[in-house]
C-alpha cells in the first residue's frame, strides 16, 4: 500500500483553521485516515473521499464513525487520544464548501438560536 500519510494537504484544506483543527489535519495524516481517505483527490481509496464530509455527517456522526469504523473501515476507538479524536472531528467539521452549511441534527436545527 503506498503511503499517503507523507503526501501535502492542499493549503485551502488548512487555511484559515484554527489551532485545534489544524492538529486534526495533522492527526488525519499521521493517524493514517489518508491511507483511505482521499483529501483534494490524493490519497487512498478504500473509503469515500471526505472533501466535504461536514455535509454528509454532523459532529455525533463523525465522532462514532471515527471510532467504531463501520463498512470496511477498522475500528479506531482503541487508537485515537481523546485529544486525537476531538481534534479529527473539529477538522472535518470544517470541510464543506462555503455555499452549503454544514449537516445538523434535526433537534439543533428546530431551535431558532443556532
Ligand atoms: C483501511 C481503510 C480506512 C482507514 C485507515 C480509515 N477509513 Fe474511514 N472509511 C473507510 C471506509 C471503507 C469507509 C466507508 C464505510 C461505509 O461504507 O460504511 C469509511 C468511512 C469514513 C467516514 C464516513 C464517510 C462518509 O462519506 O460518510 C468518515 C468520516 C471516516 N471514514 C473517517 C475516518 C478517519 C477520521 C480515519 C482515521 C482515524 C479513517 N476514516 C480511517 C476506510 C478507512
Amino acid at each position: 500500500m503506498q503511503a499517503w500519510s507523507s503526501d501535502e494537504t492542499p493549503i485551502h484544506f488548512i487555511e484559515g483553521r484554527t489551532p485545534l483543527e489544524l492538529a486534526g489535519a495533522a492527526a488525519f495524516q499521521y493517524k493514517q485516515c489518508r491511507n483511505c481517505h482521499q483529501l483534494g483527490g490524493i490519497g487512498g481509496e478504500r473509503g469515500p473521499e471526505l472533501d466535504s464530509i461536514a455535509t454528509r455527517k454532523t459532529t455525533n456522526e463523525l465522532i462514532r464513525q471515527a471510532i467504531q469504523g463501520g463498512g470496511n473501515m477498522p475500528t479506531y476507538g482503541h487508537n485515537l487520544s481523546p485529544e486525537e479524536l476531538i481534534s479529527i472531528v473539529a477538522f472535518l467539521s470544517t470541510l464543506h464548501p462555503e455555499n452549503e452549511s454544514p449537516a445538523q441534527t434535526a433537534d439543533v436545527s428546530l431551535n431558532p438560536t443556532n
